[in-house]
């Protein structure tokens, strides 16, 4: 495929945005912003589906957002965009199309479908609802099955964060008499303390890797597995405690799976990435806790979002915007994180989970080409659910040297329990959001708050299956965005590859303890893990 980009900083619009941050960005003040406008929080609010964003208090002006918007467009953002919806192959380090959106599209008959724009995209998607299909179907089984009480998901990184986090977010919605379980952590302590409490005959076994070769992940399988033949379970297909009716494959590789032992496997495909799975039979844990009906509304909620990233103006495109804003902090700010403040306790493990959709898209040095980029790419991102982050690390920002842009996420309605804790809960996050903009004013020494933080305050109605699949899609398309317009390719990661080879190489090592060829720290470690630990 022809990259449809130009390098954001080979643009027309990239000097300009310099000279202007140079001349008045530099010392933008929000109140000043506020005094001149009284429109602001208006003309700087975005709706999109099922998302309001009010983007006012972030270090910008009407001048800037036009030259943003240049830039994407100078950028080829939209042309690139497109190509991504048309099944090209544009993870080109992979020679792979991007088309998790596609997880979400509407089937034939059902409401919303579209022509496939080509052959492609109509096998495609024939696919993906054969597979949705068999995975609801499944979920369904489960949930109605009473013998089965505990379902244990082994995945790590896209296996594992995205159904982690909608398990969670989605936990008023969750079936009452099923207790799902993640496991991640090739630390024998994750997986043995979920041993400890079930019982085989009522477990489930979900191995979710994509490719079905990830270290870790296959290290837990082969453990459970082992654990369950240990406990009564038989790898015969016709007994009665069958490995086959207690463990399912999620992968691309059906092959290993099977040569695992595993004979139910859903599939998915190269063109959904790890981090962008959720949405494949990588979310049959999410299914299983939901139901059926609940995981399509939540595919509704982000398809609406696919839509209005796909069709809306880039001026009033909110994935678009956000993206845009993170390369004005980024590249002339030079801000160097994000926080991400989720007002909800339901989105807890959503800074985690965007930490990998985030970090792991676009935390490149190079651009698609492999040339070495000479500006920065992703922020770190980091957080915790409001309000216990401001019992933690909000002082920083409010008071230390540094500007961290933060992003509030409230719900106009709480969920179902004590409700009457919601306006406490919302009161909170305005008041932050509010002293990080207006500081205190004449305030001098230990007192001194000096305002003009920027920060995002998004709202959704409430917390459901449909919200939330539009706030996720929301996230993966800003990442497009800021990625597009950096030049780089969001859809590989091989800054994961070198520690994995070493981790293959040390691992023998631990129990020679002879790494003298090593440099003289990692030889010095081993030396020191050798010895007996004290008593
Ligand atoms: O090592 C990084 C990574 O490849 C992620 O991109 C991915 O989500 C994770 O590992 C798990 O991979 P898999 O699903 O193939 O086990």
């Amino acid at each position: 495929m022809i990259d449809p980009r130009t390098r954001c900083d080979r643009t027309p619009a990239w000097p300009l945005l310099k000279a202007h941050y140079d001349e008045e960005g530099r010392g933008f003040r929000l109140h000043e912003a506020f005094a001149a406008d009284r429109d602001r929080f208006s003309r700087f609010s975005l709706k999109a589906p099922l998302v309001f964003a009010d983007l006012s208090k972030n270090l910008l002006d009407g001048r800037t957002r036009g030259l943003l918007t240049q830039l994407a467009r100078e950028s080829g953002l939209e042309a690139y965009r497109d190509a991504m919806f048309a099944g090209e192959p544009i993870n080109n380090t992979e020679n792979r199309a991007v088309m998790h959106w596609l997880l979400r599209s509407p089937g034939p008959g059902e409401e919303g479908w579209q022509e496939p724009a080509n052959r492609f995209i109509a096998d495609s998607l024939a696919d993906v609802h054969e597979t949705l299909d068999a995975m609801l179907a499944i979920a369904e089984g489960v949930r109605a099955n009473e013998a089965i009480t505990d379902i244990v998901n082994i995945g790590i990184g896209g296996s594992d964060l995205g159904p982690a986090m909608a398990v969670k977010a989605l936990e008023d919605f969750e079936h009452p008499a099923k207790r799902l379980h993640f496991i991640s952590n090739v630390d024998g302590m994750e997986l043995g303390n979920v041993l400890r409490k079930v019982k085989p005959e009522s477990t489930l076994f979900l191995i979710a890797s994509k490719t079905f070769t990830t270290a870790e992940t296959m290290l837990n399988a082969h453990a459970a597995r082992k654990w369950f033949l240990a406990h009564g379970g038989s790898p015969e297909r016709g007994a009665k405690l069958s490995l086959s009716r207690h463990f399912i494959a999620l992968t691309t590789n059906l092959k290993a799976a099977s040569e695992f032992g595993i004979d139910t496997t859903l599939g998915f495909w190269d063109w959904v990435g790890g981090r962008y799975s959720m949405w494949s039979a990588i979310g049959l844990p999410i299914a299983i806790a939901i139901g059926a009906e609940n995981f399509r509304s939540m595919l509704r909620g982000a398809h609406a979002m696919d839509e209005h990233f796909r069709r809306a103006p880039l001026e009033e495109n909110l994935p678009v915007q956000l993206g845009l804003l993170d390369v004005w902090y980024r590249n002339f700010h030079g801000f160097t994180s994000r926080s991400i403040a989720p007002y909800s306790h339901g989105l807890r493990r959503l800074p985690a989970y965007l930490q990998q959709l985030e970090m792991e898209s676009n935390g490149k040095g190079v651009d698609a080409k492999g040339d070495v980029l000479p500006y920065a790419t992703s922020p770190v991102i980091w957080g915790e659910p409001g309000t216990n982050g401001q019992h933690a690390f909000f002082q920083m920002i409010h008071q230390g040297p540094d500007t961290v842009p933060v992003e509030f996420i409230a719900l106009r309605e709480g969920g179902n329990d004590l409700p009457e804790h919601h306006p406490r809960l919302l009161a909170n996050a305005l008041a932050q959001a509010q002293a990080l903009m207006v500081g205190r004013p004449g305030s001098s020494g230990h007192s001194y708050f000096p305002g003009n933080r920027p920060s995002t305050f998004m709202v959704l109605d409430r917390l459901d299956p449909e919200s939330f699949g539009a706030l996720i899609a929301l996230y993966e398309h800003r990442v497009f965005a800021s990625g597009a317009i950096w030049g780089i390719d969001s859809f590989d990661q091989w800054g994961v590859e070198l520690g994995k080879v070493l981790a293959r190489e040390l691992e023998p090592l631990l129990a020679s303890g002879d790494g003298e060829q090593l440099d003289p720290s990692t030889a010095g470690l081993l030396r020191y893990l050798q010895e007996p630990a004290a008593r």
